[in-house]
């Protein structure tokens, strides 16, 4: 049955109140329900595959369902935040470990080498992030000390001058708020969280990795929940430039494996706009992979996104319905979950792009 609300479910809004969930905030995630709807409704088998897994809210909902599950992502950062949202944890050794940062008063020992994000901070709060950067370098446990630095990361976001905007950072001065009560005050939500939660499952397993150039073992996955990044949307490198260059020095370097192109233009074959056909190009890629570690019979779940062009709305839902039936998937369903107006400099509608969930079967032989 479609849930009324499948147009929320498929936003991280409803993650905002989860335990664990909500560790950090990323917009382009969908929600923990979504998950446990699509394997309950179409009767997903582990282990579960999710090749643009963001910050592993596929994997960790299979993990309290008790279901394997396996994810990759591009970013290093989600990737990140996936691993430690999912781990097992001793609160006893978090517990210690935030003891020893109580006692501890941030003073300045250094600063960040990147100079672009530094100004986008104030210079003391950016001295204290840098402080606990190094002390949760010395923490012993790897486990401890990624969800020290996760806490890290979101208070770093939170006292930064700036607001996320759609796909971009917009400067905007905040008061000035006190790291130390921010950073200790997150460890001791997360501890408690940890307590509320009992996750039964095993501990998926996360790679930093590009989802064209996944290849698992063939027949080996019992079904996909995935959500890709969407067509002509969000530049995830600029939206998460503080965190990618303070924290995983990605930020120079851009990352080009990012699907789709910053091509223009137009294919002169599809008539597609050159972005879009570039973007269908990698999906294909991805697709092709995904069929080929399915078991027979396994489904993949996917939600995605129309792309708004100016003159025009590319439908992506059906054009990958086309590519994956070439590939050999069977469709079984496209539900529509969203539909937003596509509009031309934020005044003409050019038209309506619907998010939809696909729901693919690899046909058994
Ligand atoms: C729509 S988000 C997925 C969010 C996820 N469902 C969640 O709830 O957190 C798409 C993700 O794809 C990742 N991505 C983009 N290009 C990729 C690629 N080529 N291979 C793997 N991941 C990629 C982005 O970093 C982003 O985290």
């Amino acid at each position: 049955m479609i849930p009324n609300d499948l147009r929320d479910l498929v936003t991280f809004v409803p993650n905002k109140t989860e335990p664990i969930h909500k560790w950090f905030y990323y917009k382009e995630g969908y929600s923990k329900k979504f998950v446990e709807w699509a394997v309950q409704e179409f009767g997903l088998k582990e282990p579960i595959c999710d090749p643009f897994c963001g910050v592993g809210t596929t994997l960790l909902t299979c993990k309290q369902l008790g279901l394997q599950s396996i994810g990759f992502d591009v970013s290093p950062l989600a990737a990140f935040v996936s691993e430690a949202k999912t781990r097992d944890y001793d609160s006893e050794k978090i517990m210690q470990e935030l003891q020893k940062f109580k006692e501890m008063e941030p003073k300045q020992i250094g600063k960040f080498p990147n100079k672009q994000v530094r100004r986008l901070f104030y210079e003391k709060q950016l001295d204290d992030i840098y402080f606990y950067y190094k002390k949760i370098d010395e923490i012993q446990d790897a486990r401890v000390r990624a969800l020290f630095l996760l806490a890290l990361i979101d208070t770093t976001g939170r006292v930064a001058n700036v607001i996320k905007v759609g796909g971009s950072l917009r400067k905007q001065k905040k008061p000035k708020m006190p790291v130390k009560k921010l950073f200790l005050g997150k460890v001791k939500k997360m501890v408690l969280d940890l307590k509320k939660v009992q996750a039964s499952g095993s501990e998926p397993e996360v790679f930093q990795a590009d989802a064209r150039n996944v290849k698992l073992e063939e027949n080996s996955v019992g079904a996909v929940i995935t959500s890709p990044p969407y067509l002509n949307k969000i530049e995830y490198t600029s939206i998460y430039k503080i965190e990618l260059g303070l924290f995983f020095r990605e930020q120079e370097t851009r990352l080009r494996a990012h699907i789709q192109d910053k091509a223009t233009g137009r294919d002169f074959e599809t008539k597609l706009p050159l972005m879009a056909k570039a973007y269908f190009d990698d999906m294909r890629k991805v697709l092709q992979n995904m069929f080929k570690a399915l078991k027979p019979g396994g489904k993949a779940i996917i939600v995605v996104g129309g792309g708004c062009f100016p003159y025009e709305v590319v439908e992506s839902d059906d054009v990958l319905i086309e590519e994956a039936e070439k590939i050999g998937f069977k469709k079984l369903d496209k539900i529509v979950a969203r539909e937003v107006h596509c509009m031309r400099n934020r005044t003409i509608k050019v038209g309506t792009v619907r998010e939809s969930v696909l729901v693919l079967e690899k046909p058994s032989a």
